[in-house]
């Protein structure tokens, strides 16, 4: 492999179960170095567990990866020294301080006094915590522990960072900021990053995107690219009674009951919409049409929604009656 790839990763036809259930099958993923990579997916897709395999704290039933030029079974240590990881739960001492989660992490890095000093610095100043540097990190809010996890991600400097649902349950100011030191080290560090979500709306910014589902990897491309593959516009819509819910479903098979209640109907070609305002129009509660994006992609291709924990901001919205 060149030095192109020093820090790319690519994987081969990984698999896990977990007491005889599989849970990863089959997985093969190629992430660039310099890249930042997407994995998308529901609640229990897998994504924790291949991130889990990724950072050498599970070893996988079966497959390769190799994080550059090293393999990830032969190699574990060198690995765990060359990436960095903020993991799904929150794993601070919430008993120190800022500086004082920093310190030891760095010192089981085996970096220095001097080196663990200019890192710790360095990293609160990136994630804008200086300020807190001595405080106990039980008083900082969801957003602050969020960033200093990322922070101590990136004190031994890795080439690679793993992050699972870095922004799961940070309000959007936070998520905002996470993004933008992320992509901010992309582009002066060239770092590696691939990182899980569950929020459809924050994959858009990434390279490349893995669609994982119930343990197999379903789609893979460029935002664009899953798009126009397989994006569909979307009408999202209330029935006002059981009846017009009950007819147009038998108008429509392919229509989907979506968990907020709603019911999703994938907008097909020609004059479907106004076959559809024509005939439903005046019996519907609400009205919205997504435009395609990766919500409707992922609808697309599973005939489910994925588990948003917020709710993503309509491209479109337009109350009926
Ligand atoms: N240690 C374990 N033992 C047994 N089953 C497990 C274990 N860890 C995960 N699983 C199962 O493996 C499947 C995948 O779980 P995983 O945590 O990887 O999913 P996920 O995509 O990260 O989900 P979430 O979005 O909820 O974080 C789930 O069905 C889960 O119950
Ligand atoms: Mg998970």
């Amino acid at each position: 492999m060149g030095t192109e790839s020093a820090n790319g990763i690519e994987i081969t036809n990984l698999s896990h179960a977990f007491a005889g259930r599989t849970v990863l099958s089959n997985i093969d993923m190629s992430v660039p170095d310099g890249s930042s990579v997407a994995l998308l997916g529901p609640n229990g897709a897998g994504k924790t567990t291949l991130m889990n395999i990724l950072c050498a704290l599970l070893t996988p039933d079966s497959g390769r990866v190799m994080l550059g030029e090293m393999d990830l079974a032969r190699q574990p240590d060198a690995v765990r020294r060359k990436i960095g990881a903020v993991f799904q739960d929150p794993s601070l001492d919430t008993r120190l301080s800022a500086w004082e989660n920093l310190d030891f992490h760095g010192l089981i890095y085996g970096l220095s006094r001097r080196e663990r000093k200019r890192r710790a610095a360095e990293v609160l100043e990136l994630v804008e915590l200086d300020a807190w540097r001595d405080e106990i990190v039980r008083t900082f809010s969801g957003g602050m522990k969020r960033r200093l996890e990322i922070a101590r991600a990136l004190m031994h400097q890795p080439s690679i960072l793993f992050l699972d649902e870095p922004t799961t349950g940070l309000d959007p100011q936070s998520r905002a900021r996470i993004w933008s030191y992320l992509e901010g080290l992309r582009a002066s560090d060239n770092l590696t990053q691939v990182i899980t979500t569950h929020y459809v709306e924050e994959v858009e910014d990434h390279d490349y995107i893995y669609i994982i589902d119930q343990g197999r990897l379903i789609a893979s491309g460029t935002p664009h690219e899953l798009k126009s593959r397989h994006g569909t516009s979307m009408i999202r819509c209330l029935p006002r009674d059981a009846t017009t819910e009950e007819e147009l479903m038998a108008a429509y098979p392919e229509a989907m009951p979506l968990a907020d209640g709603r019911i999703g109907i994938t907008l097909g070609a020609g004059d479907m919409l106004d076959a559809f305002l024509g005939r439903f129009g005046a019996r519907l509660r609400q009205i919205q049409i997504d435009e395609p994006s990766l919500a409707t992609v992922f609808l697309a291709l599973t005939g489910r929604e994925i588990d948003q924990r917020t709710p993503g901001a309509p491209k479109k919205a337009a109350g009926v009656q």
